[in-house]
């Protein structure tokens, strides 16, 4: 096939193991298709037994819906299921080939978790951030090998969304480039090369639409109209949908790296903050024939 563009003619690394930093809800999405697709070990962290216990029963719960569905074979559950373990110690990366972190988008952890793994790890271990909005050069900036470190971003959900924004910074050298086109390829994903720039290519793009409807929101339009409103324009979820699936906490930060780098292109939902602080983190909910409909508290915030 032909090599798309800017991706190094590098040899890409065998990866063996690959290691997950959070158990969340994009960790342990991350943690399901890296051991599905690749068939490696797959080791999962979080700061508590219960966060990583959560993690563990969502992968668990992940292949059991694919065995029932006839898509794996007892044998092959039980296998993919044994691929994947978890800890709260991250001495468990020692030998990880590939890690890639999906902890709090705040950029001090980030870069708190990379200085953690740099102690841990051999100099050519690949670090990987699944950022959202975040500065990957800046995650990388005081470590002693800032040119292993790589944005590796996935689309929630992460079994279905197709792509992969994979990011390069100025210090990033070929072959985590080149290792991480192979990955995405592994995983049955597409992979495009992008700039380090704020929320890369999609979220960029998307956070337009989202940030504008976020402002009407805070106008007065309220989210059930906009929702039902926006649903014949053939957006395969509508923005309140989308904002609960990805999280209100989430896509705030986002929209607030989009804010920082770009001004009122991208507006901060007063609204949102609202909900926030008031501990609202889900919008929706779904009446007996599967219909969502906005919650009561929501509206009444
Ligand atoms: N996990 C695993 N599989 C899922 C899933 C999930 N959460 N949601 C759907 N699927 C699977 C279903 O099981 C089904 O598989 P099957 O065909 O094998 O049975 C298949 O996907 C299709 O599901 P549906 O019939 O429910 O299909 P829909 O037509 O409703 O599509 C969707 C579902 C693909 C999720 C679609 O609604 C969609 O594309 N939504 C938009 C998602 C999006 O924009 N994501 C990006 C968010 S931004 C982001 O993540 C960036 C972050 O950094 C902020």
């Amino acid at each position: 096939a032909k090599r798309p563009a800017g991706v190094p003619e590098t040899a890409p690394r065998q990866v063996g193991k690959v290691g997950i930093v959070g158990a969340g809800l994009m960790a342990s999405q991350l943690a399901m298709v890296f051991a599905q697709h690749l068939q490696v070990p797959v080791v999962m962290t979080d700061v508590d037994d219960a966060r990583v216990a959560k993690g563990l029963d969502f992968v668990s719960s992940q292949v059991e819906k694919l065995q029932t569905k006839g898509r794996l074979s007892a044998d092959q559950a039980a296998g993919l299921k044994s691929l994947v373990t978890g800890s709260t110690d991250k001495s468990v990366y020692a030998d990880a080939d590939f890690i890639i972190e999906a902890v709090f988008e705040e950029i001090g952890v980030k870069k708190q978790v990379f200085a953690e793994l740099e102690e841990i790890v051999p100099a050519e271990t690949i670090l990987a951030t699944n950022t959202s909005s975040l500065s990957v050069t800046e995650m990388a900036a005081d470590l002693r090998h800032p040119e292993r470190v790589i944005g590796f971003h996935f689309f929630n959900p992460v079994a279905v969304m197709p792509l992969i924004e994979i990011a390069r910074t100025p210090q990033t050298a070929d072959e985590p480039i080149a290792t991480a086109f192979d990955l995405a390829a592994r995983l049955r994903k597409t992979p495009v090369l992008t700039t380090d720039s704020a929320a890369f290519v999609v979220n960029r793009i998307l956070l337009r639409l989202m940030a504008e409807v976020q402002k009407a929101f805070d106008e007065g339009t309220d989210a059930a109209t906009a929702d039902q409103a926006l649903r014949p324009i053939g957006l395969p979820m509508t923005p309140f949908t989308l904002l609960a699936m990805v999280g209100i906490p989430v896509a705030q930060h986002v929209t607030e790296s989009l804010h920082a780098a770009f001004g009122e292109r991208f507006h901060v939902s007063d609204n949102l903050q609202r909900l926030i602080e008031a501990g609202v983190t889900e919008i929706w909910s779904t009446d007996e024939d599967g219909r969502p409909y906005i919650k009561e508290e929501t509206l009444a915030l």
